[in-house]
């Protein structure tokens, strides 16, 4: 069994699906792997430290995924700098482990059909007690939520500790965290140990209690109807519970001095929360940072991937902000590959025994033999 480890492709990306660790781990068990020379550099991980644990490290990746039955990579396959695509450099029939946010990457699940891929997303991964290490959203939604706080502490114009000084005491900056899932939650931590105030809210109703635990001060509405889909997911608020929100944050956004935004639907798409009206409500100087951006955006003014300013609020929409930490981000994303692959890994046949029964499979395989079988990205194909 040959595990390939190309470079990543797309703009920006300086994360590495395996770290060397990782890769020690796996030849021990029997695997082999090959890693395209340099896929690791903007991570830290040199050519040499993956050498030093029995990587075989290959020029380029038509040299490398020609030969892999099995392919690891951070982002979903895209097109080559030559005009072909990344998908076509497999055999048909080779198995790939990614991120594919398959219902954002719809041409990229169309190449993998074409070329028959069995290809699983960890995005994908059921939210199950026996699925947590795998699950990559989590590992670098924690990494989005404390470097959002540094983001935004960057481009404010004041503190957010309370210092006192033979010069006068400056007030301790408000953080106003929206949506409290795992990068809620660390924005909300990150905040708190900079010591700036912080409150925050979400839609799902056990948050409250983990919003406190992690120093935040929980401000809501009560909803009408449950936003809650099952496995931490929440769903879309009613109208009417749409509309209540937009008073609270509308009331409350105009108090701080920085507003995060993390609220997704499904784990995917961005509610639009912060409308226009919202942001000219704020103090000239306060900062919002979307860390919706990839799903389209929390505030209706925010541009993914720039940075905008209307009436003297600045609003970020940082893109893949895991690829800005990407030593800590590429290590946490390979042991959550690391424990996948060694779920499914039967040693003493030296082969991969995949269940299609398996809830982790059943959840996670896009496609394979020809067809789509991931549920949303049917859907989404078809409208
Ligand atoms: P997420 O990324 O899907 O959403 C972020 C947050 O936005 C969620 O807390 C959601 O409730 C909130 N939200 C959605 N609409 C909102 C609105 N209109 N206003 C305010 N907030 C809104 O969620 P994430 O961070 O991936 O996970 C949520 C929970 O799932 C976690 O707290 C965790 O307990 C659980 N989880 C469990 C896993 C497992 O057991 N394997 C793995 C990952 C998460």
């Amino acid at each position: 069994m040959k595990i390939a480890i190309p470079k990543e492709i797309r703009p920006g990306e300086h994360r590495v699906a395996l770290d060397p660790e990782s890769c020690k781990k796996l030849i021990a068990a029997g695997i082999e792997i090959a890693l395209e020379s340099g896929a690791g550099a903007q991570a830290y991980f040199p050519d040499t430290a993956y050498e030093a644990v029995g990587v075989t490290v290959m020029p380029d990746a038509p040299a490398l995924l020609g030969g892999a039955d099995f392919v690891v990579k951070v982002q979903s396959p895209t097109l080559r700098s030559d005009g072909t695509y990344e998908v076509d450099l497999l055999k048909p029939g080779t198995l790939l482990l990614a991120s594919l946010f398959p219902t954002r990457n719809l041409d990229s699940v169309k190449h993998l059909v074409e070329r028959r891929i069995t290809a699983f997303s960890t995005d994908c991964i059921p939210r199950t007690t026996r699925a947590q290490a795998m699950d990559t959203l989590s590992s670098q939604a924690n990494i989005t939520g404390y470097k959002g706080v540094l983001m935004g502490a960057m481009e404010l114009p004041k503190y957010y500790p309370m210092f006192m000084t033979a010069a006068g005491t400056t007030l301790p900056a408000k953080v106003f965290v929206i949506g409290a899932g795992v990068a809620g939650l660390q924005a909300i931590a990150t905040a708190k140990r900079l010591g700036a105030s912080v409150t925050a809210t979400d839609v799902r109703p056990e948050v409250k209690e983990q919003i406190e635990s992690v120093g935040g001060k929980y401000v809501g509405i009560e909803l009408q109807q449950s936003a809650q889909a099952g496995g931490g997911y929440a769903t879309e608020l009613s109208a009417e519970d749409k509309a209540r929100q937009a008073r609270m944050l509308a009331d409350h956004c105009a108090t701080v001095d920085v507003v995060i935004t993390t609220a997704l639907i499904g784990g995917v798409f961005a509610p639009k929360l912060i409308d226009e009206a919202i942001v000219r409500s704020m103090k000239p100087g306060s900062v919002i940072v979307d860390l919706g951006a990839e799903g389209g955006g929390n505030c209706t003014l925010s541009q993914p991937g720039a940075t905008v300013v209307v009436g003297g609020v600045k609003i970020l929409a940082p893109l893949n902000i895991p690829s800005t930490v990407p030593f800590h981000a590429s290590m946490l994303f390979s042991r959550n590959l690391l424990n996948f692959l060694m779920a499914f890994w039967n040693k003493d046949a030296q082969r991969f025994d995949l269940d299609w029964e398996d809830d982790i499979l059943k959840g996670c395989t896009v496609t394979h033999d020809g067809k789509v079988l991931h549920g949303p990205t049917q859907k989404a194909l078809q409208s």
